[in-house]
């Protein structure tokens, strides 16, 4: 169980960090006028990015697919159940109650990036801003919630969750690694969001 083997693939790891930085820089622009440009573009990254994200979820390595983190409410409950008690069991991939968060995020993402650009193409009057804003606050509220239980499960299981989504590497049994890690993909996807931001940029 001491082995390092590799669990998150280049892609996944350049997708949460891009999706980090694009939904910080988003909501941290949201409000003045001086930088809509700027938020205007990171809410096209964040949309780009999970539109790779859902091809990736059904063709991606083992632990990136979606058909690793759909768990029943049952096994949520149990495993926060057991979470409590420090009985909790360790899940090489997502675990059931981080998986909610991911689902969540994934799907807030989408309903914010989707309600921002109807906003900017003046569809649906008011009702569409203020969905804008209130889909991106409950994603703020999530995202406080995700860092939580990260944090909470890397103390729960004596290992940093946060560098395993930095290096890709998780401790394991050697057959449960992933045997290819994508980095081309990877720096395809850095490449198209920096020559995106750049022609954008130009445009401006
Ligand atoms: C500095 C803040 C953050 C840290 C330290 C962090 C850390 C992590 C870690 C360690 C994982 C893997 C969890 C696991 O082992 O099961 C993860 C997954 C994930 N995080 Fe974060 N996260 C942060 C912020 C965010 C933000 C702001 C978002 C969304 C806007 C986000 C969205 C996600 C998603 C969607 C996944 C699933 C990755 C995938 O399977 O593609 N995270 N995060």
């Amino acid at each position: 169980m001491n082995n390092k083997i590799l669990i998150w693939d280049v892609p996944t790891r350049v997708f949460h960090w891009l999706l980090v930085g694009s939904f910080a820089g988003a909501y941290y622009t949201a409000d003045s006028e001086r930088y809509r440009d700027i938020h205007v573009m990171l809410g096209y990254i964040l949309l780009g990015l999970i539109a790779f994200r859902i091809l990736w979820g059904f063709f991606g390595t083992r632990y990136a697919r979606f058909s690793s983190f759909m768990f029943k409410p049952s096994e949520v409950v149990a495993y926060l159940t057991a979470l409590i008690k420090h009985k909790s069991a360790d899940y090489l991939g997502h675990n059931p109650a981080g998986s909610v968060a991911i689902w969540l995020l994934l799907l807030l993402g989408i309903t914010s990036g989707v309600t921002g650009v109807m906003a900017l193409k003046d569809i649906g009057g008011d009702l569409v801003v203020e969905w804008h804003d209130l889909v991106s606050e409950g994603m703020l509220v999530i995202v406080a919630v995700h860092v939580l239980g990260v944090l909470v499960s890397s103390v729960m299981h004596r290992e940093n969750l946060v560098r395993s989504m930095i290096t890709g590497f998780k401790k394991g049994e050697q057959d449960q690694g992933i045997h290819y890690a994508y980095a081309w993909l990877g720096v395809a996807m850095l490449a198209s969001t920096v020559i995106y931001w750049l022609v954008y940029s130009a445009k401006g």
